[in-house]
């Protein structure tokens, strides 16, 4: 299709609005400032060291709420996604990877009813070396007696179940800058037209295959697996004369948000799932703004998001930088890891003691 027939982002939600005729258009404007943010960092991203912006910030010293380093192009998108979206008058807070605690829109602004959360720089240990990273927002609405008063947020305000999300998306900044967005009917990728400045939609309907013979995980880690990851994880190794009868092939960008788009295009599993390197942590990734928005945005794809065990949309959060196991991408393989997280661990027969039972945490 010609670039002029395509209708950009702006169109696009204009045409959503239509639909929903007693919207205010608040959330129409939050997205297309969330979109102005994303092209901000697209810019800041693509001139990397011509713009002075590789490397850590502070020299190294400087660590965000997770105790990771922080480069310099976390801090500055962060602080891009902070000033596209306070001034708007949409939103009540904002809640980031790299901010301990919520941020509260300054007083010189009027407040709204939406909470943005977001990573701002995902798969940052990527910038670098030129590899593909992106951002991840998740809207949810803000508690009505924040609304009402017009009170600062809290970080309980925030912890929403990803079913609760509005809307979720990501941008993804690749060779092409992409921004990825559901509104709750269905995936929409939107290709950013760099002489026009403008997103244009060049992917409508996405849908995720049910079936693949990809998958991604850090194989680094596998001596840290749960007997049921690794038994998946053994069965698609095992190729064509395993249990499977097929052969698959395996990836690792490393960056979440290029993971879930290579899916999101072409179907894969991605799993990033708890195991026991590090007991403190109840997995790698985040609750909030990772795993709940790249869920939902899966999910409206066809695919299917999970901690292993239960429906990542459905896990009530406890805080607001929690980490969790996460497992997501092409259905019938998400529900056959469940499957295997349901089902007793298998010990050969010869060790009568354990047999049959699991020797796992639920
Ligand atoms: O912080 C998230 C993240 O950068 C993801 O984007 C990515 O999937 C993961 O961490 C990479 O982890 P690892 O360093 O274990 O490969």
């Amino acid at each position: 299709m010609p670039l002029s027939q395509r209708s950009t982002l702006t169109q696009f939600l204009i045409e959503e609005r239509r639909r929903h005729p007693d919207a205010s258009g608040d959330f129409n404007a939050l997205i297309l400032d969330v979109a102005l943010a994303c092209k901000a960092i697209a810019r800041s991203v693509a001139f990397g060291a011509l713009g002075d912006m590789l490397g850590n910030h502070g020299g190294g010293d400087s660590v965000n709420v997770q105790g990771e380093t922080q480069k310099k192009l976390d801090v500055v998108s962060n602080e891009m996604f902070l000033r596209a979206n306070e001034w708007g008058g949409h939103l009540a807070g904002m809640a980031s990877e790299e901010m301990d605690g919520p941020y509260h829109i300054p007083r010189q602004f009027p407040r709204g009813k939406y909470l943005l959360v977001f990573d701002p720089l995902d798969g940052s240990s990527n910038i670098d070396v030129n590899v593909s990273v992106g951002s991840i927002f998740s809207i949810l609405r803000a508690p009505q007696a924040v609304v009402d008063s017009g009170r600062d947020v809290t970080e309980a305000d925030f912890l929403q179940a990803g079913a609760q999300q509005v809307a979720a998306g990501y941008a993804l900044y690749g060779p092409t800058t992409m921004l990825v967005l559901t509104v709750g009917t269905g995936v929409y990728g939107f290709t950013l037209d760099p002489s026009l400045g403008e997103f244009k939609l060049t992917h409508p309907h996405i849908q995720i295959p049910a079936d693949t013979q990809e998958f991604a995980i850090n194989a680094s880690n596998s001596r840290f697996w749960e007997a049921p990851v690794k038994r998946y994880v053994d069965e698609c190794l095992a190729g064509k004369a395993g249990p499977r009868g097929k052969d698959f092939n395996m990836r690792w960008i490393a960056s979440m948000v290029a993971e879930a788009h290579r899916i999101l295009m072409r179907g894969g599993v991605f799993m990033y799932p708890r195991d026991t390197k590090d007991p403190s942590k109840p997995g790698r990734l985040r609750l909030l703004y990772e795993a709940n928005p790249i869920a939902m945005v899966v999910e409206q794809a066809g695919g299917r998001a999970s901690t292993g065990r239960v429906p990542m949309l459905t896990v009530p959060p406890t805080g607001l930088h929690q980490r969790i196991g996460l497992v997501f991408g092409s259905r019938h393989e998400v529900e056959r890891i469940e499957r295997y997280h349901a089902e007793p661990v298998q010990v050969p027969d010869d060790t009568p003691l354990f047999a049959k039972r699991s020797l796992f945490r639920d």
